[in-house]
């Protein structure tokens, strides 16, 4: 068994994150421990307290390492656990499964609710609906707040919507509506809600509140919005002056982009892809990278890890710079996307692979979307497109050849995966947690523009999440900075307390 076979059942049985955890590899398998490092795995010295070992993998033992889901109160991922099967989890337990594994949202939130901050707060949230976001949502409603959520039909896992609608949380999700239908269910929630805040993923929601309940818009307390399409938006709100609530850009915090952009979504794609197209999928094909932020960054790096030839086309010359330092070969996409195996947009910008650009591709080669907004690929430009809700179909581009679309061009690991890995998401949800709080904090001050939380936020959080896995941080022992100290009289202090020290 492959590395490659080996993550794709981790990521889709467990849904933990490889990059940050400790793997056991035992010392003949060099080539394993150098793949496993390139996807952000420490390696363990031995087995004992390793979150993972790779004995099953070694041994060819493809029964053991396929043993589905963790038991619920498992801490470490071992042979002997991933040997005992476990059945397809019910939402409760999936919900269950990922709250033992966010110790650091639950911490925060219980923070708030301490305060009893929570209390009475009215959340309206659209946001990728999966059993992290359910934990995320119940310790919102345990902790006194009003909670309700609208997500697109193919971002939602069902399972979850059942569970949360027993458990009294209000759902507004279902794959089957239309375009129109989304739309009137999204304001039937805000009505409902009446929010207080808004949690947002993509702007969408915020800017239908705008649009058709301006009044609702003004009296928010403000917005948190979850990813960089959506700050994206909102920035170009901000220019314009256009923006009637605050906004905080989740997003840009370093706890946010610097491990869900740049671990979480990267690692979750390819196991995704992985499962669609198969275990070897990676080993030996071209791939045209198209963006080079964290997310394609983060997925260029783990496909290199599993074969994949990969060159990096982006618009801005500093991140193809930055991708040759990395690297990586760059090329414009109009030039390679005739030759390669696989075209994957991660900009989560609209139109990134034109109609012209899918007329170029080989037959049946790969197009996907690792970034997420709608029509990133240009499928409206296609005539009679419609969604097959498929993770991988065969598109005839009109003019061209026929191309194997990944999720109907929706994000893949979101769609046709379990999304990031529940620990990742811990961290993007501590940091919405601490956005809340500090929306709280200064409810009616804030000016309506869009804002990062200052790094004293991703510090907390991060001492929390360090100390959950029984890591350190180095105290310090240096004095407040001083920048009057420029290296010529810190020379010359030195050289006079040595005099002292002489004479004396
Ligand atoms: N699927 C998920 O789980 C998930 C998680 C986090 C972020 N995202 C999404 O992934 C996307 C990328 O996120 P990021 O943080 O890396 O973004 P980013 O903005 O930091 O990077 C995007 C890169 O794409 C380049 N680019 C823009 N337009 C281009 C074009 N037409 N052709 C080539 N390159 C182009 C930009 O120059 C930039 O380097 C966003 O839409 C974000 O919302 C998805």
């Amino acid at each position: 068994m492959s590395f490659a076979q080996w993550a794709r059942v981790v990521s889709r049985d467990t849904n933990r994150s490889l990059a940050g955890s400790s793997l056991y590899v035992p010392q003949d398998a060099s080539d394993i421990a150098a793949q496993a490092q390139q996807w952000g795995m420490r390696l363990a010295a031995d087995e004992v307290g390793a979150d993972f070992t790779y004995d099953a993998v070694l041994a060819g033992d493809a029964e053991a390492a396929t043993g589905a889901v963790l038991p619920a109160h498992a801490s470490h991922f071992t042979d002997k656990e991933a040997s005992a099967p476990l059945p397809q989890m019910s939402g409760a337990e999936a919900i269950d499964h990922a709250r033992m594994r966010m110790p650091v949202t639950r911490k925060l939130i219980a923070e708030l609710a301490a305060d009893g901050a929570l209390t009475g707060v009215r959340f309206a949230i659209s946001i990728v609906l999966e059993p992290k976001t359910a934990v995320f949502l119940e310790e919102l409603a345990a902790a006194g707040a009003v909670v309700g959520i609208y997500c697109d039909g193919e971002s939602t896992d069902p399972r979850v919507i059942e569970e949360l609608e027993k458990r009294g949380i209000e759902v507004s999700a279902q794959r089957a509506w239309s375009a129109e239908r989304r739309r009137t269910e999204a304001l039937k929630l805000l009505d409902d809600i009446q929010p207080d805040i808004l949690i947002d993923d993509g702007a969408s929601f915020a800017r239908l509140l705008m649009r058709e309940r301006p009044q609702m818009a003004a009296n928010l307390i403000g917005v948190a919005e979850e990813t960089t399409s959506g700050v994206r938006a909102f920035a170009a709100m901000d220019r314009d002056r256009a923006l009637t609530y605050p906004v905080i850009a989740v997003n840009d915090s370093a706890l946010k982009t610097n491990f869900d952009n740049a671990h979480g979504t990267g690692e979750t794609c390819v196991t995704t892809m992985l499962d669609i197209l198969g275990s070897d999928a990676f080993a030996g094909a071209s791939v045209a990278v198209v963006g080079y932020g964290p997310v394609g960054a983060g997925f260029a790096r783990r496909i290199r890890a599993l074969g994949a030839k990969v060159t990096i086309c982006d618009i801005d010359p500093v991140a193809c710079l930055r991708a040759v330092f990395d690297g990586f070969e760059t090329a414009d996409l109009a030039s390679v996307a005739g030759h390669v195996d696989m075209v994957t947009s991660a900009t989560g910008v609209r139109h990134t692979v034109s109609l012209e650009t899918m007329r170029r591709m080989r037959e049946r080669a790969i197009l996907g979307v690792i970034g997420g907004i709608s029509n990133e690929l240009a499928l409206d430009d296609i005539t009679g497109f419609a969604r097959a809700n498929a993770a991988v179909r065969d598109l005839d581009v009109p003019g061209g050849s026929t191309v194997r679309l990944l999720s109907d061009g929706d994000g893949v690991n979101y769609t046709a995966g379990n999304g990031n890995p529940i620990d990742i998401m811990d961290l993007s949800f501590a940091v919405q947690t601490m956005a809340i709080g500090y929306l709280l904090k200064h409810r009616g001050r804030l000016e309506k523009r869009l804002m990062t939380l200052d790094s004293s936020a991703d510090e907390h959080i991060a001492r929390v999440a360090l100390s959950t896995r029984g890591q350190e941080v180095t105290a310090t022992h240096t004095v407040p900075y001083d920048w009057r100290l420029s290296r010529f009289e810190d020379e010359i202090a030195s050289e006079n307390s040595g005099e002292k020290e002489h004479r004396a």
